[in-house]
């Protein structure tokens, strides 16, 4: 039996992986399925909430009852985002965002013939969660992010947390002895409030429901 929680609750949530071009058939991408941020629309429509997903590169069928903006880029990613925080009561960056992005796209096809190969010079995307983290719509809004921690997974999802500015951090262990690639990893989610949950080896479906169970307990704080 799930609880109706989040009846009402406008959510935005960003999920995949950004590709950035570098020539009308190439890019720069990352190996982000979207389950997690698929996970976490599916159980908040579970919860009775309203959701978008902006969903970048994801071939999963998309969340039934769920509004969904298809993106490329991080620059479309950024777009679709701040067209629709304004009405969001929390917002989810599931997505993982390149960093980096060519500075030039070319508009052909690159050519191998004849041409010594060249460098791909790359330039620095906007931070899109430091961004709507620190100039936010209005102000009781959650913004919740993501983050990837090999080592002291604690202090420097703490220091991640402060620098973005946003109010849950959702860490995935993938240090302390546990490698990328495999399903043994764990969440921590820290609050900016200081407190730390620990959420065991789970399935996406339930660390998605532990992180709405913390984020329905900031609203009801805040409300009180
Ligand atoms: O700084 P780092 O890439 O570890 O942060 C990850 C978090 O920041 C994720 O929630 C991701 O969606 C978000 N992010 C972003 N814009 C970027 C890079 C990451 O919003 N350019």
């Amino acid at each position: 039996n799930l609880p109706a929680d989040l009846r009402g609750c406008r959510v935005l949530i960003t999920a995949g992986g950004t590709r950035e071009p570098i020539d009308p058939v190439r890019y720069l991408g990352n190996h982000s399925s979207g389950r997690q941020g698929y996970a976490f629309a599916e159980t908040a429509l579970a919860r009775g909430a309203e959701v978008t997903v902006v969903s970048a590169n994801v071939t999963l069928p998309d969340p039934a009852g769920a509004t969904v903006r298809r993106v490329g880029s991080a620059a479309e990613l950024r777009e679709a985002v701040l067209q629709e925080r304004s009405g969001a009561d929390v917002i989810v960056m599931a997505a993982a965002v390149a960093d980096f992005r060519p500075v030039n796209s070319a508009e052909g096809k690159l050519k191998k013939d004849g041409a010594q190969p060249q460098p791909v010079a790359l330039a620095q995307n906007p931070d899109i969660l430091a961004e709507i983290s620190q100039d936010r719509t209005h102000s009781s809004q959650v913004v919740v992010g993501f983050a990837a921690e090999t080592e002291d997974v604690l202090g420097n999802g703490r220091s991640k947390l402060a620098a973005k500015g946003c109010d849950l951090l959702v860490v995935n262990r993938v240090g302390e002895g546990r490698a990328f690639g495999t399903t043994d990893n764990q969440v921590a989610v820290l609050s900016a409030d200081g407190s730390v949950a620990d959420i065991p080896l789970s399935e996406k479906a339930d660390i998605a429901d532990r992180v709405w169970d913390s984020v329905v307990e900031r609203v009801t704080n805040d409300a009180s």
